[in-house]
């Protein structure tokens, strides 16, 4: 059986000389490859007690629906400013050049809630930084935070001391 790492295509150079992009849609177009990483991601989420999954536009959104939908959780969408039509929450945050935005429906998450956060990638941290401020803004709590790769030379994990973070594959570089 092959391994995780075996599905995620690395393209050198992308979007920028230097960046070795770790390509997701590789995964997803084999059966077996996406199989193993909604799987991966059950897994490491066996025994937790949580009540929601809320995943980040948009590649979170790939991940997120399906474990929520097979572990019988619901699913809530972080997303990019400007796009959720009732009252939000939203949180800035920095990206290598400029800021980002993302935004939660203030109704989304209920205080009290225990909620896991999905995400396919992480790499300086920002976008799951920003999310976590938006949960516990919406009076959630994290309880665990799953993503598909760590670029682990970015030290995004650094961003997330106290809370319980893990991903299926590590890269050491950047
Ligand atoms: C990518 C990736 C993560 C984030 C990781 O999303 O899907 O969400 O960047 O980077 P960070 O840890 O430095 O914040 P992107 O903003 O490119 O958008 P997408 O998911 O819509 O492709
Ligand atoms: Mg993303």
């Amino acid at each position: 059986m092959k391994k995780m790492e075996e599905y995620i295509r690395c393209i050198p150079d992308f979007p920028e000389p230097g960046i070795m992009f770790r390509d997701v849609t590789s995964v997803l177009q084999d059966a077996e490859g996406l199989k193993l990483a909604i799987d991966s991601m059950i897994k490491i989420l066996d025994g937790v007690d949580f009540d929601v999954v809320a995943g980040t536009e948009s590649r979170g959104f790939i991940f997120g629906v399906p474990v929520a939908y097979a572990m019988g959780k619901a699913f809530v969408p972080v997303r990019k400013k400007g796009k959720l039509p009732c009252e939000t929450v939203s949180e800035k945050y920095a990206l290598e050049y400029g800021f980002a935005e993302i935004e939660m429906h203030k109704d989304s998450i209920k205080p009290g809630q225990k909620v896991v956060l999905i995400d396919d990638l992480i790499a300086t941290g920002g976008t799951i930084e920003a999310a976590i401020k938006l949960v516990e803004r919406l009076g959630g709590e994290v309880v665990k935070i799953v993503c598909l790769m760590e670029l682990a030379g970015l030290e995004g994990r650094r961003k997330l001391k106290g809370y319980d973070f893990e991903a299926v594959v590590t890269y050491e570089g950047k």
